[in-house]
């Protein structure tokens, strides 16, 4: 599988990047283990380089499973988790360099390595100064117990102070073609300072699978149910559509929707790679075919037109 540099670093991720929320076991309704140690394999065995983790997923549960499969081969893996999200709380937001250094060593203990090949923010707090925050992750890589630096989920200008501080080579955020807010915003401060995007959400939590034919419920619990808004009835209509324009593509390449919908992200330049979430082996190796289609300009003009308007 082809990789592209992640930022100013000097790692290659591959294009397509396993995510692990749902695999964690919480918020995720129908969890099956063995089917989410079998993606992990699946992945690597599959050419995949990047894992995509953080303490949240399962309370620290995916980081543990990863730590598992990866024994032995971690060196050949480039390890992405996250800080900032107390575990041990409510799983409230917390930045300070105290709460960075004990998430890091609870990472690497579930991890079972001694490195974080991309060490990400989480999220952005307002109580502590990010460069307060990035003066511990600095100090963190100096240690040699992170290798790079990443933030999710950061406004443009956000990413502009993170950057001012120190080394930031990727941006995590929501990003599909059911949700497009940082090409007016991060995408530009990215083009600009050369930082990476690694999407998240990139087959809209399967929904660009083509797999729902009428508008999903989830379980009680369910993140899907708050977490990401294309799911919300009222956007259904608006929804479905470009799920119909994302088949009608794909039927012309022989490819399935979610192929389409990764090869759209990756038609990006300033993205390194697309993370996809996926439940067994089965799902990865039917995900594989997003990094082998390239789009026609014609087919992502129509794409970008009729995502363009979903939510008004
Ligand atoms: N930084 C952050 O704040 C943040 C937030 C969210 C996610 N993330 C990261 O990004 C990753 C990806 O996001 P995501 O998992 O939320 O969404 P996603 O990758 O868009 O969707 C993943 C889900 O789609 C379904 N799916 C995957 N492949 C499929 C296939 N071939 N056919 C049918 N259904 C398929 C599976 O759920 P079902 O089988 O249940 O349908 C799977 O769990 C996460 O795992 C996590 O690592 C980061």
């Amino acid at each position: 599988m082809k990789t592209r540099k992640l930022g100013s670093s000097d790692l290659y991720v591959t294009e397509l990047i396993l995510g692990t929320w749902a695999i964690g076991g919480t918020m995720w309704s129908d969890y099956d283990e063995a089917g989410a140690k079998e993606a992990i394999k699946a992945s690597i065995d599959s050419g995949i380089n990047c894992i995509d983790t953080a303490p949240a997923y399962g309370g620290g549960h995916a980081e543990e499973l990863i730590g598992d499969v990866i024994a032995g081969i971690r060196d050949k893996l480039i390890i992405a988790t996250k800080c900032g999200l107390n575990i041990e709380g409510r799983y409230e937001k917390l930045l300070t360099p105290e709460f960075i250094m004990h998430d890091l060593e609870m990472s690497l203990k579930r991890l079972k390595t001694d490195y974080v090949d991309l060490y990400q923010i989480h999220w952005p707090v307002n109580d502590v100064p990010i460069a307060v925050s990035m003066e511990a992750l600095m100090k963190a890589k100096e240690q040699g117990k992170v290798r790079y630096i990443g933030v999710c989920n950061f406004s443009g200008k956000e990413l502009d102070d993170a950057i001012n501080c120190g080394e930031v080579v990727s941006l995590q955020p929501n990003y599909s073609l059911l949700e497009r807010e940082i090409e007016k915003d991060q995408m530009k401060v990215c083009e600009k300072s050369g930082v990476s995007i690694i999407s998240y959400g990139s087959l809209a939590a399967g929904m660009l699978t083509g797999k729902y034919k009428e508008h999903p419920v989830f379980k009680k619990g369910d993140a899907r149910n708050f977490f990401y808004r294309f799911f919300k009835k009222e956007y259904w209509p608006a929804v479905r559509e470009v799920v119909d324009e994302v088949e009608l593509v794909a039927d012309k390449y022989g490819a399935k929707p979610g192929h389409v919908a990764i090869a759209w992200i990756l038609s990006h330049p300033s993205v390194a790679g697309a993370i996809f979430g996926a439940r067994d082996a089965d799902q990865v190796k039917d995900n594989l075919g997003g990094a082998a289609l390239t789009l026609s300009k014609d087919d992502i003009d129509s794409l970008n037109k009729i995502s363009e308007h979903i939510y008004g």
